[in-house]
């Protein structure tokens, strides 16, 4: 059994037995600076196979796309704690790389009993956490602000912004959003008439809405700290702040451990028309992989094309663009002798475009 992790680690275990196939090393970590947090010491390392992504930012890994992104992802990067991917999240700020849009992905990965590989594409999108003091003064900041953000202006578009929300929705909008909760939001009916004292401070921007500090106090899930927000930390002209690859496609030899391919995956066409190819990009959605020897895939967010590899390889073998970004995992079938591949065109990912088909591939007929 192997389990990918967003760590960019893969534990290769004997399915009857749990056992791990390669030794696991169990490695101190750093103690969490924050009150009252108690982390475990140690964390797994597997020896074998080498994770499928970077795990630390450090400075020599700034972007050089400009001399200005470089200058002013350096500024951000020394002022957050940045010590590698255990680093525990601190009132001054973390570096959370790989990224909760990092290492492994929903899409899973692919394995090939015939060769025994395994294959991974992998996301590499530092993300800043930073907590604060969870107070009794803002009902906003501390039922929303989390993703939010306390400023109201979210991390669109993951988390969409609330500033002057009172324009562009009605009150009973706002109550019922804020109620029932709406697509990826999740609602908020525990608040009760709170509810109101929310939706006056997202209309008139004064906060009058405090939280009782008995009631708090009496609360057995009153933490002390709260997430500031999600920060998916870009350089200022919106590109991953590190050197590339930006996202990678491995293929992992799981009998050796060790990996056979690994390239860049994904590009920006409009990198690309300055002369930045192979960059690899945030890719969301899996491989499959067939017995003919070919590697499926979409997922790229930018360049939305869906291509084929050798297997073995990893040599591009065919590609196409499709009408949005594959964020999906393509499916192969047959039917009446003939072989087909089919993906879910979805896309709407950190600022790419959204769509809504399904688009099939065939083989030629056989003569
Ligand atoms: C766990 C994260 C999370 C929390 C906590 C959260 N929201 Fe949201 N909120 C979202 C997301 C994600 C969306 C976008 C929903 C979608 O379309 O999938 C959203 C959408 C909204 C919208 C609609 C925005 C628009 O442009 O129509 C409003 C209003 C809103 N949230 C208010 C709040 C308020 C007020 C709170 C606190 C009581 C809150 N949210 C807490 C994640 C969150």
């Amino acid at each position: 059994m192997a389990q990918i992790a967003k760590t960019g680690f893969v534990f290769v275990l004997d399915r009857r037995t749990g056992k791990s196939l390669f030794p696991i090393e169990y490695r101190k970590v750093l103690p969490s600076p924050l009150d009252g947090e108690k982390l475990a010491e140690t964390q797994p390392y597997p020896v074998k196979p080498p994770p499928f992504t970077r795990q630390a930012f450090t400075e020599d890994m700034v972007t050089n796309r400009t001399p200005e992104a470089h200058a002013a992802v350096l500024e951000t990067l020394r002022k957050v704690d940045s010590k590698g991917m255990f680093t525990p999240p601190s009132l001054r700020g973390t570096m959370l790389f790989p990224g909760t849009d990092g290492g492994g992905e929903w899409g899973g990965a692919a394995f090939d009993p015939a060769t025994g590989l395994l294959y991974v594409n992998s996301n590499e999108q530092p993300w800043i956490i930073r907590m604060v003091t969870h107070d009794t003064t803002s009902l906003y900041k501390n039922n929303c602000g989390g993703c939010h953000g306390d400023d109201l202006k979210g991390a669109p578009p993951n988390f969409p912004s609330l500033v002057d929300i009172g324009s562009r929705r009605t009150r009973a909008e706002l109550l019922q959003v804020v109620r029932e909760g709406t697509g990826r939001m999740p609602g908020f009916a525990d608040l009760a008439r709170n509810v109101d004292e929310i939706v006056d401070f997202l209309i008139t921007g004064k906060d009058n809405g405090k939280v009782d500090p008995e009631a708090a106090k009496n609360d057995p899930n009153w933490l002390k700290y709260r997430n500031e927000g999600y920060i998916l930390f870009r350089d200022p002209q919106g590109y991953p702040p590190l050197t590339p690859p930006w996202g990678s496609l491995n293929a992992i030899d799981l009998n050796k451990g060790e990996i056979r391919w690994r390239i860049p995956f994904g590009e920006y066409p409009e990198l690309v028309a300055q002369g930045l190819k192979d960059t690899g990009s945030d890719n969301y959605g899996g491989p499959v992989v067939t017995a003919s020897g070919l590697l499926f895939i979409g997922a790229t967010s930018f360049d939305k094309k869906f291509r084929a590899y050798d297997k073995l390889t990893g040599k591009l073998l065919w590609e196409t663009v499709l009408p949005a970004a594959g964020n999906a995992t393509p499916a192969v079938y047959e039917l009446d002798g003939r072989e087909y591949v089919v993906i879910v065109c979805g896309g709407g990912k950190n600022g790419a475009a959204s769509g809504s088909s399904i688009v099939a591939f065939a083989l030629p007929e056989k003569e």
